[in-house]
């Protein structure tokens, strides 16, 4: 077996590694299941997953949604989403093994008869499939959701694990507004779930490439010893995206840039990249380290000038043109929600003393692009020519998470030919694509797995959830006070202000 083989979870004991990662028999309920996270990530991801034979030829796959349907229509909805997006070739013969596994729970959230029929559809699979009481209930709704379907579920008496049966809940972001909400969510949740049976999504956990941090960092000896203050200059981790909010105005406007990824995607790969090595890959030894990362973050003093808002602007986006966010369809045209942000932070440790993390994100940038950046120190001495190193930039190693996976590493070389030396910047680049054969799972396919298996090292706790939303909370309470954000052009790299901070400090952003 190699290292790519989907037998193998990367992140699990080394004492567990043979055995197989297919999942044992169970359901899986989405509520929520006509919205577009189910339609373009959590329905192509089963059926990939099916694909690939990680599932059991009894699965069960149960949707539940307000639509008047039937199992049939539901079926053939499954069916379109399924065929639209999936990753691996659409095959008759798997599909019609998952088929005999869906079925539809009409209904509304504050229906106990709802929840009923909920209760009788899981009932009759565990009977007739051999599902054997083992259930997964993804809340791919709204955080607002989260306590009526709860308390209904446990009303109905689907919500306890026994002996010999799971109940899983798997909640998607966001995890509350703040700090009080996401402990009240909390509070709401664990009433009703045994706390090991909750599993928090953030799907960036999920890509390999942010999985390959850790290896990079802990598979190899060449890149530790300079990971650290004495060489780091900063670090830049950039979350770009070039599409605008598209039909999220309901869910994204209040909300902004910040909260929609800083809290959850930014703040763990900065935990990830800063972190020490942790004892094992388990998920209590890696949570324990990416929590001493984010109780070491310390904010700037100033936030005026250490962070930076905006919101994107009518513009171009190669050759379509685009729309600025105040006109966007469903957004109120005073909306001061910022669709860019970028923060400075400083991680407390003897470590990263002195080094600041820049991260930023934003809609309607110039490319998709997500990707950390460690820039290192310049040589402390340069036994040239002034003039023959003024080309020559800071040796920088980055971690592409998206698109086009790898990892580039930056330095200078010389210019060949010439009479005098001259040092430029070259890079040497791995790409997964070109090095490995087999394409990466989707995050969703290998996240659904491992709740599946219960398997938990990918999924946040509430502590680091907790975390996150006390170094972002200051923020927030300052951007609050603020008036309208910058605004910036669609298409750009976002707004001046954003420059201007790095530039203050005497540095700048990346290009990627
Ligand atoms: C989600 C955010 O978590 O991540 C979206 O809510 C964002 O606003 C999306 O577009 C980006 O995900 P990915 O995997 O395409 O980088």
């Amino acid at each position: 077996m190699n290292e790519s083989s989907p037998w193998i979870n990367p992140l699990r004991d080394p004492r567990d590694l043979r055995m197989p990662r297919i999942a044992g028999p169970c359901s899986l309920v989405i509520f929520g299941v006509t919205g577009d996270l189910s339609r373009k990530k959590l329905l192509p991801a089963v059926y990939d997953l099916a694909n690939r034979g990680l599932l059991p030829p009894s699965f069960g796959l149960i949707g539940f949604a307000r639509r008047d349907w039937t199992t049939e229509h539901f079926v053939d909805f499954v069916k379109d989403a399924v065929r639209d997006r999936c990753r691996t070739p659409f095959k008759e013969s798997t599909w019609s093994n998952l088929i005999h596994g869906i079925r539809f729970v009409q209904g509304t959230f504050d229906d106990p008869a709802a929840f009923d029929r909920l209760s009788d559809t899981v009932a009759e699979l565990d009977r007739d499939r051999g599902t054997r009481g083992n259930h997964a209930f993804y809340m791919s709704v709204p955080p607002k959701a989260f306590p009526i379907v709860s308390k209904q579920l446990a009303a109905s008496g689907l919500a306890r694990s026994d002996r010999d049966a799971w109940r899983r809940v798997i909640i998607e972001k966001p995890f509350g507004h703040d700090l009080t909400s996401a402990k009240e969510l909390d509070r709401v949740v664990s009433e009703v779930f045994d706390p090991n049976s909750v599993f928090r999504i953030d799907h960036y956990l999920g890509k390999e490439t942010v999985q390959n941090i850790l290896a990079l960092r802990f598979a190899n000896s060449m890149y530790e010893p300079i990971w650290n203050s004495n060489y780091v200059d900063h670090v830049q981790i950039t979350m770009a995206e070039d599409i605008g909010i598209g039909g999220r105005a309901g869910y994204y406007d209040g909300i902004g840039a910040a909260r929609d990824v800083i809290q959850n995607h930014l703040l763990q790969l900065m935990a990830l990249t800063a972190m020490e090595e942790p004892v094992s890959f388990s998920a209590a030894d890696l949570t324990a380290e990416k929590t001493k990362v984010l109780s070491a973050v310390r904010l700037p003093k100033d936030l005026s000038l250490n962070t930076a808002r905006g919101q994107y602007g009518p513009g171009w986006q190669g050759s379509h043109r685009a729309v600025g966010y105040l006109d966007e369809k469903g957004i109120d045209p005073s909306s001061t929600t910022e669709t860019y942000a970028a923060i400075r932070l400083d991680v407390d440790t003897r470590r990263w003393a002195g080094v600041p993390f820049y991260l930023r994100t934003g809609k309607r940038l110039g490319k998709r692009v997500t990707e950390i950046a460690v820039i290192f120190k310049r040589a402390p001495h340069l036994p040239f020519e002034q003039t023959a190193v003024r080309e020559l930039g800071n040796n920088a190693i980055v971690i592409r998470v998206q698109p086009d996976e790898g990892v580039t590493m930056r330095f200078g070389a010389k210019v060949p030919g010439g009479t005098a030396m001259e040092v430029r910047d070259v890079s040497m680049d791995f790409s997964y694509g070109r090095s490995f054969t087999e394409s990466s799972p989707e995050a969703y396919e290998r996240l659904i797995l491992d709740v599946l298996l219960g398997d938990p090292p990918l999924f946040p706790t509430t502590e680091e959830v907790n975390l996150s939303w006390r170094i972002l909370d200051p923020i927030e309470e300052f951007w609050a006070t603020l008036g309208q954000p910058q605004s910036y052009r669609s298409g750009t790299w976002g707004p001046s202000e954003a420059d201007e901070m790095l530039a203050r400090d005497g540095r700048h952003w990346r290009m990627p």
